[in-house]
């Protein structure tokens, strides 16, 4: 292991609230890179009161001496990027030479979203409930060996002939199986090749430029996206986004070897939220549901979306810790939870009248399972301020120390409110 590096990886159902870790973190890195996903993810980070959300582009950005990086295991949605670039500009982010995309990344097209949406209505009461940002259908081309990548988005002539070829399949899709319109074929090649002359000063080898950056002693911090309950692999399937959102994606998504990778934060919320359909064991579709989403703000980032609500799983977050070899945890949200009690874990599922203590990979074992509660006193002191774990009241500090107990690894930060500086050390 390099320890000078360091993957930031959600446990949950992503929302964790690892942007602000991210942005805590990279004060002391030179690289940012995002290894998987597109712009389903959703990073909100807070700077001076100043509320930032980011969706293809790393949170390192928000750090002058980081250089981000968009590995090639990203789907990349190039109007997506064109708008978060200019957003950030307009706000004195400077952009030139801090932002590399990998030649080797996916492109979102416009049919991929046409496509997420169709299936979406096509599996009517069954649907997934996706962002409907393109991601399920580029995943899908990628792996069929159909995609677009940076590396042919920025050649015109590649693109049009790989283009040529691709749409009217697309197409047929499109109207034979979902009755929906075709796309228009030389609208989306204009589209294409002048997206990729855009983005050409950026697209470069960034597998090449990550290793020579760890080989002259540059630090690098791998930004998760999601989380690893929406993994592809380890995921609630088919209920899951389609990238590995778990360790793994940062190896394959980044090209840095294992021996490279540093240690692995997990980030966990204080309680557990998820958007869109799929079995929750902790879900509490009631007032208290809705007071935690009250008090947490817990709107999608990227879809506004109310998010579903519950009580900490401390099956999940076992198995998270389990599948990332988390090394150290943060936990998030901790404010939240203040003035409600009790406060419920859930420690064991019984299903079929089993206790069962692992997590079930069938999305119809987990939905039948019932949760085994532990309750703890709620604290009603204020926990929004404070240096470190120990100034808080004791009802507080039994709380983390429980969810660490129950997940197996210690907390180094706590974070116990949107800004920089409403940290505490563990
Ligand atoms: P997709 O990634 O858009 O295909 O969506 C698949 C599932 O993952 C849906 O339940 C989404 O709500 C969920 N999802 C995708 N990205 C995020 C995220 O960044 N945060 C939380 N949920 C997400």
């Amino acid at each position: 292991m390099n320890e000078r590096n360091a993957c930031v990886i959600g446990m949950q159902w992503g929302d964790e609230g690892k942007g602000k870790i991210i942005d805590l973190l990279s004060e002391d890195f030179d690289i940012v890179v995002r290894t998987q996903g597109g712009s389903n993810a959703g990073h909100t980070v807070v700077v001076d009161k100043e509320k930032f959300v980011l969706h293809l582009i790393p949170s390192g950005i928000l750090r002058e001496q980081v250089t981000c990086v968009i590995g090639n295991g990203v789907v990349v949605d190039p109007e997506q990027l064109t708008e978060e670039m200019a957003g950030l500009r307009e706000r004195n982010i400077e952009i030139p030479g801090r932002l590399l995309i990998s030649d080797r990344a996916q492109v979102v097209m416009p049919y991929h979203k046409a496509l997420d949406g169709a299936k979406e209505k096509a599996l009517g009461d069954r649907k997934i409930g996706t962002t409907l940002r393109g991601i399920g259908p580029a995943y899908t081309e990628k792996v069929a060996r159909t995609g677009i990548r940076m590396c042919d988005l920025i050649d015109p002539q590649v693109c049009r002939a790989r283009l040529e070829t691709q749409i009217p399949l697309v197409n047929a899709v499109l109207q034979n199986v979902y009755s929906e319109p075709p796309v228009d074929a030389a609208k989306t090649i204009d589209w294409a090749i002048r997206c990729g002359s855009e983005l050409k000063p950026m697209v470069a080898d960034a597998a090449l430029f990550i290793n020579e950056a760890v080989r002259s002693g540059q630090t690098v911090l791998f930004e998760g996206a999601q989380g690893s309950l929406l993994d592809i692999d380890f995921g609630t399937y088919p209920y899951n986004t389609s990238s590995n959102s778990s360790v793994g994606g940062m190896i394959t998504g980044s090209g840095l070897p294992p021996r490279e990778m540093g240690r692995v934060i997990g980030v966990l919320k204080a309680y557990i939220t998820r958007v869109g359909a799929g079995p929750f064991p902790t879900e509490q579709d009631d007032e208290t549901g809705a007071e935690l989403r009250k008090r947490g703000d817990e709107f999608g980032a990227t879809t506004g979306r109310p998010r579903r609500c519950g009580w900490f799983d401390a099956v999940a977050a076992r198995y998270s810790a389990m599948i990332n070899g988390v090394d150290e945890l943060a936990i998030t949200k901790l404010d939240v939870l203040q003035g409600l009690d009790p406060l419920k874990i859930c420690v064991a599922y019984e299903i079929d009248g089993r206790r069962v203590e692992s997590f079930p990979a069938q999305a119809e074992q987990l939905a039948a399972a019932q949760p085994v509660y532990e309750e703890m006193p709620g604290w009603h002191g204020d926990t929004a301020q404070g240096e470190s774990l120990a100034d808080l009241c004791p009802e507080a500090v039994a709380y983390v120390r429980r969810l660490c107990d129950l997940t197996g690894a210690p907390a180094k930060v706590i974070s116990i409110g949107s800004g920089r500086d409403q940290t505490l050390v563990g």
